[in-house]
């Protein structure tokens, strides 16, 4: 958007009363429409709804020279690629087809908006398959979200269409998204029922014409659940039949269904293994009916039945055996790390060890373990990091957990909209880095005038590239994991040891702490996860004195006096780490204040009180785990290390709902340093 135009209306809005152009969120990067550019735009002579929101787009904010959209054969441009090029009468923009010429749409749209010159260029996706997965309940309710209930309103559909479907489709397509899987993995059966096929066909309709399609997570015991049979073995004829009759049932009524996500054999989730079956079979029967409509599987990886000792290793040891074992239209979607979306995880062993199976790779854009919706953390360095040790290329698909309720900012915390576009903009190029993402997104979306001062931009801009390991080091430096409070994985809980529970759902399962150091001993001399990596690499993580300093912990036990390569002893370091956590959310405070004059008041008082939120976690998380570590170190903490100003049992008293809604109020947390 014009940055001095939306400022202008902004005043003239708050001048005359009028609200229309009021910050509120609901625009994320897109433009609100505000062109008053007369650039000629030429589209093809076509019916096609998809070439009519382009064309739609384009005089909304195309603020170019002259444009010609042309559909033209293409070879190397496949189904959703374009080409932006000069010829004699001005610039064009080429693809195979309607959808391509969305995309360039919009990626033309963002060079203006970020005040790029056009380049000419060529893109493709670098995935057929670019996929959000909603974990959203029947009932409106969403697993681990944090923006409000589920955009999805099964109560009014089919009869009642939100316009919101299209809104978050239009969403969805600037930035490359074309799948989106409606409804949580913990997944209800019911929305396989022919009731609710018809609701869903509707949304479907909505999303087509953005090239959108619609997955379905299935719960594996749908054919007892809701068919009536005695079983839901793979190999039992009448079970495959059940899913072959739903899959043509699904087709009829939308043509262009993506396909079916199952998690199976999983947090009591039923599966193929519930039958004496592999994940192969589960997998394969239901691909096979989804085989002659084009449909896909994606089958998660996500298991951790006790294999073995490390819950680590555990997803290795069940799916590494079944490779070459899957069919053609089935992708294992594997999370990033071994365990499950921790601040920082090395990467699945599994990825590049099934060369004879597609693989895709699963990334959570909600923040279950990152400070929900009050804290920032801009996850693109997440993301890349995982793309520096696994190559794109030998990835199938990508899928990302949504971000995304009902919030009229969509994302709770409005920074948060960065993940949902860094996301979108990764799965097509995953080459992208982070800064060239929050390049584009930080002027769309903040809406600052031009003459903002770059200093105060700049500090923007590392505000969100360093948000990250700012909540790396206040929660879990050095390679910790899984410190969180039982249920709601929101705070710190290092001491949780709930007696009777999953040993492996508690923290000190993960960190080991003990009078001689901190760590999960994953070397050759311990569980020996590091095997499971290839040679090079595995040799590199069992050497105490080779590991990667950001997973010392993860694969070592490492002695409270051990001499880390800054030559603090890695009490002293744990002791720095925590506090550099909690100093960098105080920069990221001082950089968002330094920015109020440029910002919409509604929106810098946002996030300045979630930043605020933030500040005081991030101590909650250092004194929280500093006291409880120092139990076990019996060290002092250093001078330089702002000492606590709460015992461990005051912080051990702490104990907030476990609603994922609920958010934390404690007094105890509000009190001043
Ligand atoms: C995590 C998360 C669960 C979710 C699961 C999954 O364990 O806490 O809520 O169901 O991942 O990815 O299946």
């Amino acid at each position: 958007m014009n940055k001095l135009k939306s400022l202008i209306l902004a005043v003239t809005a708050i001048l005359t009363g009028s609200t229309a152009w009021a910050y509120d969120g609901s625009c994320l990067w897109l433009s609100g429409g505000d062109n008053d550019n007369q650039a000629v735009i030429t589209v093809p002579k076509s019916k096609s709804p998809t070439v009519a929101i382009a064309a739609e787009e384009l005089n909304k904010a195309w603020h170019g020279e002259p444009l010609r959209l042309e559909i033209k054969r293409d070879k190397n441009l496949g189904n959703e690629g374009f080409r932006v090029y000069r010829d004699k009468k001005g610039l064009v923009l080429s693809a195979n087809n309607d959808l391509g010429l969305l995309y360039g749409s919009y990626a033309l749209l963002r060079d203006n908006a970020a005040g790029k010159a056009i380049a000419l260029r060529e893109e493709i996706p670098a995935y057929n398959v670019r996929v959000l997965n909603h974990w959203d309940n029947l009932d409106g309710t969403i697993e681990r979200g944090y923006a409000g209930h589920s955009i999805w309103n099964w109560n009014e559909l089919p009869d009642v269409v939100s316009p919101r479907y299209r809104e978050y489709a239009r969403a969805n397509a600037s930035v490359g998204i074309n799948g989106v899987v409606l409804n949580n993995v913990n997944a209800s059966s019911k929305i396989l029922s022919a009731e609710y096929l018809a609701k869903v066909a509707k949304i479907a309709d909505v999303f087509r014409p953005y090239g959108i399609k619609v997955y379905l997570s299935a719960n594996f015991a749908a054919p007892m659940q809701l068919g009536g049979l005695k079983t839901a073995d793979p190999l039992v004829p009448e079970v495959a039949a059940w899913w072959k009759a739903k899959a043509d049932e699904i087709y009829k009524l939308i043509p262009d269904f993506g396909g079916f996500l199952v998690k199976a054999n999983s947090e009591g989730q039923p599966g193929p293994c519930d039958f004496d079956r592999t994940h192969a079979e589960g997998a394969n029967m239901m691909a096979r009916a989804l085989k002659p409509h084009g449909g896909i599987v994606m089958w998660r990886a996500f298991v951790y039945s006790p294999a073995d000792a490390d819950r680590a290793k555990q997803a290795y040891i069940e799916f590494q055996p079944l490779d070459g074992k899957f069919d053609d239209n089935v992708i294992v979607q594997i999370k990033n790390g071994p365990i499950d979306f921790q601040p920082r995880e090395p990467y699945s062993p599994l990825f590049g060890a099934m060369p004879q199976t597609d693989q895709m790779v699963e990334f959570q854009v909600t923040q279950e373990y990152l400070g929900h919706s009050n804290h920032i953390a801009y996850l693109a360095p997440m993301w890349t990091e995982f793309f520096d040790y696994v190559s794109p290329s030998s990835l199938k698909a990508i899928a990302g957990v949504a971000n995304v309720g009902n919030d009229t900012n969509w994302t709770g915390h409005p920074m948060a909209q960065a993940n949902w576009y860094a996301f979108g903009r990764l799965a097509w190029n995953p080459q992208l880095s982070s800064e060239e993402i929050i390049d584009e997104w930080m002027p769309m979306t903040l809406n600052y005038p031009e003459n903002t001062p770059k200093e105060v931009t700049d500090g923007l801009k590392k505000m969100m590239l360093n948000s990250r390991e700012a909540v790396v080091d206040y929660m879990m430096p050095l390679g910790l994991h899984h410190l969180f409070a039982f249920g709601h994985h929101y705070g710190p809980e290092p001491w949780c040891d709930i007696k009777g529970g999953r040993p492996d759902w508690m923290p000190p399962y993960y960190h080991r702490a003990d009078s001689a150091g901190l760590g999960f001993n994953r070397s050759s001399s311990g569980s020996n996860a590091v095997a499971q990596y290839p040679a090079q690499l595995a040799k590199k993580l069992d050497n105490i004195n080779t590991c990667p300093e950001e997973f010392i912990l993860w694969f070592h036990h490492v002695p409270w006096d051990f001499k880390m390569k800054s030559g603090a002893t890695l009490w002293q370091e744990l002791c720095n780490r925590y506090q550099s956590g909690v100093e960098s959310v105080e920069t990221m405070q001082r950089q968002w204040t330094a920015a109020k004059p440029y910002i919409d008041p509604e929106l810098w008082n946002d996030v300045n009180e979630r930043l605020m939120t933030q500040a005081r976690d991030a101590n909650w998380w250092k004194e929280g785990c500093l006291l409880y570590f120092q139990q076990f170190s019996g060290m002092p903490i250093p001078d330089n290390v702002t000492p606590p100003v709460h015992t461990l049992d005051q912080l051990k008293g702490i104990k907030l709902g476990i609603s994922n809604y609920e958010c934390p109020t404690p007094e105890l947390l509000n009190s001043k340093r």
